[in-house]
Formats: C-alpha cells, structure tokens, sequence
C-alpha cells in the first residue's frame, strides 16, 4: 500500500481527551471515576442561548451564512472587543470560525511560511506546539517557572528571538496553568514585537473566568502593536457552549482576508444556527456568565485549601480559568507495592489506579513534575476526590 502522511506522525494526539475517554470507559466498566480532566464548564448553556437557537431553527435559519460569519455576529464581537477589550476594531477584522481552535489554526495559517519560528511559553496548552507543526512551522518553547507563577517577561523572551521568529502565542488566563499575565508584563512584550518585528497570537478564551477583582488585559489594545495582534476568544468556555463549536478572531483585515479565504476553502462558515446562540450570548444578559465567574473563583479557593494539605503538593494560585497545575515533584521517587513513581505521567496514573480520579500529567503542557486538575466540577465530585486523592498519598511509601 503507498505511504501515508508524514506530517501526521509529528503530531501528538490529545492526553486530555485521551484521558477523559479513558475515564469514560472505565466508568462503563463499573468503576467509580470521578475525571477532573476535562476543560469545559459543567454548568448548562444560558437558557436565553438555547432559546435563540431553537428560533433559528423555527425561522429556518439553517442554511450557509457569509464565510466570515453572519455580519450581525461580526458587529456583535468587534463591539464586544472595543467596549469589553478596550481595542479598536470593526466587523471587518473579525472572522467567525468553528471554534476558538479553529480561529488559531486560522491564524497561524494565514501567517506562517515553513521554517518559520513560533515561540510558545509553557506549561502550555495541549494544541499549541501540534497546530504550529500542522503549518509547517517550528515550535520554539520558554519555560517558564513556578515560582514566578508561570509568568514571563519580554527579557525572558530575548534569547529566543531569531530571524526566523514569526510569532509568539500567549495564553491569557492560561490553560493549564491558570496564570494571568499582567498589563506591564503584556506592554512589554508588545514593545519587544514592535522593535523585533513579529506577530502575537493571544488566546484569550478564559478572559472572562478572571478572579480576585482584576481585569483582563488585551494586548490588542495597544495601539502600537493592533496590527501584528491577533485575538482569538469565543463563547465555548464564558458561556459554558463548548459544543455549539464558536469562536472569533480579531486582526488587521488583510490576515482576516487571508484566514477567511482559507476558512471558505476547508469548513465554510461556522454553523448558522450556532451563530445565532452566539449573538444572544454575546448580546444578551451576562448575568449566568458572573454567576460562573463567581461559582469557579468558590471552586478555586475551596481546593486550594484541601490540596495544599496534601503532603508533596505545592501550588500557585490560579488568577483565572479552571485550573490548577500543582508541583507533584514531591511524590516522585515515593513508591506503592513497590512500583515507583518516576515522573508525573505515574503520579497521575497513581491516581487514577489507586484514587479514581482522573487528571492529566503535566508531560501534556510540557511541563513534568506537575498534573492539571480541572474544577470546573461539582463541589460535591471536587471534595471527594481530593479526599481520595490525599488517602491515595498517605499509602506511598
Ligand atoms: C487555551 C485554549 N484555547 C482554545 C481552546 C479551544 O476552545 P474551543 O472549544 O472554542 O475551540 C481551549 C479549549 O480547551 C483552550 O483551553
């Protein structure tokens, strides 16, 4: 038979959805996982959303929509961006994609050649260092401390620059991590873009799950870089929609030309009745959103404190989005029944053998020595299984 692609053997694929099927399956087969794998909200679509969705349908508004996105939409998110975000946009910088997966494979296609550089700060999300190599370019990572909470500076970033350098993608609350990287943080890195010349793709679909009384920040908003800034979000995590498959790009209209033209080649527009879902999530009330902002910063301060009774566990604490990315390094080298545990992949098999809980190792970011817990769980499933968890370290030896 002739060959297959390549390319396709360089890409990993997904540990988080592996582990959330493999949790899935182990519960059919009886056993009583609680999975704290899985990064999307569990609380259900707002009811004013699902209700403009099924009028779309009743209005047989189920056909092909423009490319770009239907040009309400387009209105409603650069309205969005410039009353929410502080930036300056209008409907023709924003693309309406299938996801906010999608408008960042959008825009690293619209702006890499191969060979091209793309420098991605980790622990960092699953998809990032994949899509680069998808476009043919090369990821280029800076690790980055937890002691410093996870957080960079433009000095950090200098050494790393090259010729080739392309773009640096920023994720901002993080996933995994929950970090959030601070305005000063964010103008100096636009400073450094604009002097050495490149792109920043900066994800910013948790912008809404922000804790503590801070604001988020779009480094799109600094005049100086608006062009060479691509913000990608959508309403999967802020308005718990992650199956209705939207997100939205913001950027200088020739990479919008470019993406869409790419887009209108590969899935067309996004589907129309989920863009209809969107505007009234957008447009509408905000009230369920605040009141998921406040359930997760509850959920947060709640484990914080069981977790850190954990002896071997240490943990930065999350800024935004539903994250811990605790420091297991403590329980490497302990061992059970005599099997050791060497690295983090162990640990978080550990738990998921001996606890049942399922969480992903941090090897997935890049990062070993951490695991990631999701709590966008039940207070109910998030206290047991941080209570299996601790009964689980108590039996290393
Ligand atoms: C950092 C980050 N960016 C983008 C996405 C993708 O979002 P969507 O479901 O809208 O494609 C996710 C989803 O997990 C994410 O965690």
């Amino acid at each position: 038979m002739t060959s297959l692609s390549k390319k396709v053997d360089t890409i990993e694929e997904s540990q988080t959805i592996a582990i959330t099927s493999l949790a899935k399956k182990l519960r059919a087969e009886g056993k009583k996982v609680i999975s704290l794998s899985a990064g999307e909200p569990d609380f259900p679509t707002p009811e004013n959303v699902k209700q403009a969705a099924i009028r779309a349908i009743n209005d047989n508004f189920t056909k092909y929509t423009q490319n770009e996105g239907m040009p309400e939409l387009r209105e409603a998110v650069a309205e969005k961006f410039c009353r929410d975000n502080s930036m300056n946009v209008t409907a023709s910088n924003i693309l309406v994609s299938n996801g906010g997966k999608h408008s960042i494979f959008n825009a690293l296609q619209a702006i890499c050649n191969p060979g091209d550089e793309v420098i991605i700060p980790a622990p960092y999300w699953v998809s990032f260092p994949e899509m680069v190599k998808l476009v043919d370019a090369t990821p280029v990572i800076l690790h980055t401390k937890e002691e410093h909470g996870f957080s960079f500076t433009a000095d950090d970033l200098k050494p790393l620059l090259t010729s080739k350098t392309k773009a640096l993608i920023i994720n901002s609350p993080s996933n995994p991590t929950g970090s959030v990287l601070s305005e000063e943080t964010l103008r100096g890195i636009a400073n450094l873009a604009a002097q050495r010349d490149f792109y920043v793709i900066s994800d910013e679909i948790y912008e809404k799950i922000i804790f503590d009384g801070n604001r988020h920040f779009s480094i799109g908003s600094i005049p100086e870089v608006q062009d060479r800034v691509i913000t990608a979000s959508g309403v999967s995590k802020a308005y718990s929609m992650t199956g209705w498959r939207i997100g939205f790009m913001a950027a200088n209209e020739e990479i919008v030309r470019r993406a869409s033209k790419i887009q209108s080649q590969l899935t067309s527009n996004a589907s129309s009745i989920s863009q209809a879902a969107a505007l009234e999530a957008i447009k509408g009330s905000q009230s369920d959103v605040e009141k998921m902002r406040l359930s997760f910063q509850h959920r947060r301060d709640l484990m914080m404190n069981r977790l850190l009774k954990i002896d071997g566990i240490t943990l930065a604490k999350p800024g935004g989005a539903f994250y811990f990315f605790p420091s297991v390094k403590g329980l490497i080298g302990k061992s059970h029944d005599g099997r050791v545990l060497e690295n983090s992949s162990d640990v978080a098999s550990y738990f998921l053998m001996e606890a049942q809980v399922a969480l992903v190792p941090g090897t997935a970011f890049g990062s070993d020595g951490y695991i990631r817990i999701s709590y966008a769980y039940s207070e109910r499933e998030l206290t047991e299984a941080v209570d299996r968890m601790a009964a689980a370290v108590s039996r290393l030896g």
